[in-house]
């Protein structure tokens, strides 16, 4: 069980690969429907699902894909499963196994993440389903008094709980701790914040009995809030970002792979190149992008069927870019050129 875990765990950060999250909820990818003026119909969702998954190439760029519940028990137009249809390319099937992030009990503006009951039983029909790794993502705002220890400490537990089922499941977990960069905070309040919840949650890793070696990292970047005047650019995020988890990542965990969390694209492409840029670090540092892969795919996409193909082309470039940042050799004019 355990070496299973460990050779899983660094497939999904294999040299220039990294993970595609799309395991939007229901609600969430009806926002990004809305972007396009686009019903979100079970078939609809199938249909822009498939036309990820079958972008020609895309597997030279990524190791894994992040399903949700309603897509690992959807197939292709063709009648093959979607966890078999990546797993036939190479690309591991996962899932996002968490409820979402619901207000926390007597803790005004503050998240914990719900999902632990019959997570066990849950797990073992994802493993039968083709999914061999998950992903549990729980959220911390900032603010002058948040995030408070109480809400560090209860997602932090949960995290850990989740973790330990999913590796007696066979499944790597990706623990998720995000700290949103909503508000005008300094890049040094998001730095704090972010080293606090981690070590929390590396904590609660530790007494749960979590095999480090089989869990991946999912963190923000630390970044000055989005709404902040004066913000931090590339080179002080990486650096800000690099120190946090130096401080706080145990180098047992095989591989970082960061959320976009509302950067531009091209941002969280540049971010990513300069941390590697600087390397080499104790862990592979990769990315599991939702938005920061899918965004100009979408919108090429418009749910028209005659945009398949340049939708796929999009999003074949944002995996090949980012592929580009995990060695540090992407570079900003690169956008310019056709691919
Ligand atoms: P973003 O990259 O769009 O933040 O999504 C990643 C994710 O899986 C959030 O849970």
């Amino acid at each position: 069980m355990g070496a299973e875990l460990h050779e899983t765990a660094k497939a999904l950060v294999a040299e220039g690969k990294g993970i595609l999250a799309a395991d939007e909820s229901t609600g969430t990818i009806k926002k990004r429907f809305d972007s396009i003026q686009l019903e979100s119909t079970e078939d609809n969702r199938r249909a822009y699902r498939e036309l990820l998954f079958t972008t020609p190439g895309v597997e030279e760029y990524i190791s894994g894909v992040i399903l949700y519940d309603e897509t690992i028990r959807q197939s292709a137009s063709d009648g093959t499963p979607f966890p078999k249809l990546l797993a036939d390319r190479g690309i591991i099937p996962g899932i996002k196994v968490d409820l979402g992030a619901k207000p926390l009990a007597l803790a005004e503006g503050e998240t914990v993440t719900e999902g632990l009951d019959g997570l066990r039983e849950r797990f073992a029909e994802y493993y039968e389903l083709g999914a061999r790794f998950s992903k549990w993502r729980a959220t911390y705002s900032i603010d002058a008094q948040r995030p408070s220890e109480y809400c560090v400490w209860t997602n932090a537990h949960a995290l850990g709980r989740y973790a330990a089922l999913s590796q007696e499941a066979g499944i790597v977990p990706i623990v998720e701790p995000e700290v949103l960069m909503d508000g005008d905070h300094s890049i040094e309040r998001a730095a704090k914040a972010t080293g606090r919840a981690q070590q929390a949650l590396f904590t609660e890793l530790h007494d749960q009995r979590v095999d480090l070696y089989g869990t991946l990292l999912k963190p923000n970047m630390v970044l000055s809030g989005y709404e902040a005047g004066d913000r931090a650019g590339v080179n002080e995020v990486a650096e800000a970002t690099l120190d946090v988890l130096t401080r706080h990542v145990p180098a047992a965990v095989p591989g970082i792979v960061f959320l976009s969390g509302g950067q531009t694209d091209e941002d969280a492409t540049a971010h990513l190149n300069a941390m590697n840029a600087r390397g080499p670090h104790p862990w592979e540092l990769s990315f599991s992008y939702g938005r920061a892969l899918q965004a100009p795919a979408i919108k090429s996409w418009g749910g028209d069927p005659a945009n398949v193909e340049e939708a796929q082309k999009a999003f074949y470039r944002r995996a090949k870019f980012n592929s580009a940042a995990r060695t540090g050799s992407y570079a900003p004019e690169m956008e310019a050129a056709a691919v």
